[in-house]
Formats: structure tokens, sequence, C-alpha cells
């Protein structure tokens, strides 16, 4: 009677429709809006990638660069969201302070005629970078620093913010590649719960919050952070390949593997793999020959195959980002995606409300709690 019965999770159900992105339909593909991946990083940027998703097409010369000037301006977080990211403690996971500066960006500068989606969903790309790195900043020696690197890029941006200089240009590169493969991802975990969350009628701010809360979980956005201390935890291959083993006995999650709708590969993970074996210094190219041992001992025990979490996990610990961030990373790569599956929902809106399969008791007699048993 329920399709989602035998495996639970939705998986195989068909939740809705959608012209943004198509998955896995052949085994293992990726396109955006009709645009594939591999498309996407050899010609496109970043910052073309996300007007395509927000705005449904990619920009002229004069549309990419206003969109130029409109990242750069929102460099610059308002100062009431500095006051309160002052507020949160060292300990904070970064995406609890990118969930805190959703919502209260929904306080500050709310929805409304003069501030619409399209220009919202600009808006965070830059000032979840800004948000963070201000943050982090302060809450570990007390520094405000200057938010407005004034980089062109997404990638330049957050790679000034991390190493307080102007970045190397290739290292932008594969940031920017690296931001391409995770901005959109049809109806995964967050994307749904964003979708949900709109088609009560929200603003356009509550549905990427709900996004975040939902990305920060271990099974969906977290992975990322949980690959790099799996890999670091090994001092050779050899190593990683004996506790692997254990640890499928023992019938343990080895995390940035598997996938819900691939089936075949992950079609990101080779070019974020060729980004990761590009890798100069000796500590990384150890932690590399770990990551592809992983790997291998993943296809022949289990036939699973590394997904975009595995190594970007790699290349984020190599451009010296703490694993801490990885998520929160995702996070901004993702603010596009998200933000086209909230203007699709609502531009054709139905509230979602499925139905569930009763499996609790029959009609109980109610007993009035002084005859209750104690
Ligand atoms: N490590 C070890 N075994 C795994 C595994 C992994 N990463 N992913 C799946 N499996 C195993 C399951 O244990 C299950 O084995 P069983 O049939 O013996 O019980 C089988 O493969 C099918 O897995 P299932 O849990 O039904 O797949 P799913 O579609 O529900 O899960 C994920 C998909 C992504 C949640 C799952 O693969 C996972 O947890 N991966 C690790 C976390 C991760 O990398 N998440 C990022 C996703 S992009």
């Amino acid at each position: 009677m329920f399709p989602f019965k035998k495996k639970g999770g939705l998986a195989g159900v068909v939740a809705g429709q959608t012209a943004i992105c198509n998955i896995g339909h052949d085994g293992s593909s990726l396109n955006y809006r009709g645009y594939n991946i591999e498309d996407l990083i050899k010609y496109s940027s970043f910052e073309e990638t996300a007007y395509l998703l927000i705005f449904g097409s990619l920009p002229n010369q004069a549309q990419a660069i206003n969109l130029q000037q409109d990242l750069i301006k929102y460099q610059a977080i308002p100062q009431p969201i500095c006051n309160i990211l002052e507020q949160l403690p060292a300990s904070s996971a970064p995406m609890d302070i990118l969930r805190t500066s959703c919502s209260a960006l929904g306080s500050i500068e709310p929805e409304n005629s003069t501030h619409n989606q399209q220009q919202i969903a600009l808006s965070l790309i830059n000032y979840f970078s800004s948000c963070l790195f201000y943050w982090y900043n302060f809450a570990t020696t007390k520094t405000r620093i200057n938010v407005c690197t004034q980089q062109k890029t997404v990638a330049g941006h957050l790679l000034a913010l991390l190493q307080q200089k102007i970045p190397n240009p290739e290292q932008v590169k594969d940031l920017d590649q690296s931001l391409i493969l995770y901005a959109e991802h049809e109806f995964n975990a967050s994307t749904f719960a964003a979708r949900v969350c709109v088609s009560t009628g929200t603003d356009f701010y509550s549905p990427i919050t709900a996004a975040i809360a939902t990305l920060s979980g271990p099974l969906h956005g977290g992975a990322n952070e949980a690959a790099i201390k799996l890999i670091k935890q090994f001092a050779t291959p050899d190593e990683a390949e004996k506790a692997i083993l254990k640890m499928l006995q023992q019938k343990q999650l080895i995390m940035g593997f598997g996938h819900r709708v691939y089936t075949i590969s992950d079609p990101r993970s080779q070019f974020v793999k060729a980004i990761a074996g590009k890798v100069q210094s000796a500590e990384g190219k150890k932690l590399y020959d770990i990551a592809q041992r992983i790997e291998s001992v993943m296809w022949r025990e289990k036939k699973l195959f590394p997904n975009l979490d595995f190594y970007s996990s790699l290349v984020y610990d190599q451009m010296g980002f703490n694993s801490s961030v990885f998520t929160a990373l995702f996070t901004i790569a993702r603010v596009p995606g998200w933000s086209a599956h909230i203007m699709e929902q609502r531009a054709n809106n139905k509230l979602i409300r499925p139905d569930a399969e009763y499996i609790g008791p029959g009609r109980q007699k109610f007993i009035p709690i002084g005859e209750r048993n104690a």
C-alpha cells in the first residue's frame, strides 16, 4: 500500500516535480537546468551557476557584471548581525552560526517589495561567508575583521576571509569548482525540508533556515567533516585498509560513501578527486593515498563508491579550512539550489502534507488520572 514501507525514508518515492536538476536517472549523471556539471565546471563559474539556478538562465555579459557588483556589496554584513555574532560563544558549531545568522537576517532585512527573493538568495551567499569568519575571529581572538574583501568571486571571498590575504588564483579556481559541484542536488533532505517549509506560505528566510538545520546532520552535509576525521585517523594505507575491514565487519558506516540515488558512482566525485589529487605537500599526498585505499576497499568489499563529501574533505583540508567549517562551505554553495527550489515551490504551490500509515494501538478506554496505576 505504501511505496516506502519496504525501505523507509521515502526512498524511491517521487515527491514532486522539478525543472531545476535531474540526477542519477542513468545510474550516474547530474544536470542543472539541463547543463551537465562537467560543462559547468569546465566553462562556467560558481557565480554563473548560481545565476543559472536563481534566475533560470545563464547570465549575459551585462548581467554577469551586475551580479559581481551585487555579490561584492553583500560581503558587508549589517551591523546588528555583527552584534549578534559577537554574543555567540566560540564553542558554537559553524552550522549554528549560519542558522542563527539566517534567522536574524529575516528580521533585520525582511523580504518585501524592495528586497525580493532573488536579491535575498544572492545576499545570503556572501553574507554567510562573512558571518562565519566574522564570528570565528571575534569568538577566538576578539578581533573585528574587515569582511569586505573586495574579491570578485565567492571562492576568492571565502579564501581571503580564511587566509586574511589575497588568495592564490589556482586555489580560488579549485574552490570555485567544488562550490559548483555542491550547488544543487534535487530533492535531497535539506532541499525537501525547504520546500515543505515554504509550502506553508512562509517568508524566504524560513526555508533556508530549515534547510541549514537539516543539512547539519552527519548523514547529509555533516559527512565531509566526518570523512576527513576518518582519513586522518590512519598513518598508512595498510593501516586504513585493516581498520576499514574491521569497521565493515562491525557494520559501521564509513562516512563519505554511498548514496540514496546514485547506483554506479557519484558523478561529482571524479572532479573533486582530480582536484584533491593535485596536492603537493608530503602530508597531503599521504592523506590522498590513504583515501584512495579506503575507496578501493569500499568498492571491493561493498560495491560502495565515494560521494562528493569524501574527496572534497581532502580539498578543503589542504586549503587550510578547519574541518568544523566544511559543512558550512557546503551550505554557502547550496544557497542557490535551495533558493531555486523555494522559488519553484512558490510558483506552483500546494501545501506539502503527505499521509501516514497508522501502526499504533486500536481505540483505548480512557482511564481518569486518579484511577491509573502508579
Ligand atoms: N558505509 C558502510 N555501509 C554502508 C554505507 C556506508 N557509508 N552506506 C550504505 N551502506 C550499507 C548499509 O549499511 C546497507 O547495508 P545492509 O543492506 O547490509 O543493511 C546498504 O549499504 C544499503 O544502505 P542504506 O542505508 O539502505 O542506504 P540509504 O540509501 O538509506 O543511505 C546514505 C544513503 C548516504 C545515508 C548512506 O549511504 C550513508 O549513511 N552514507 C554515509 C554518510 C554520507 O556519506 N552521507 C553523505 C551523502 S551524500
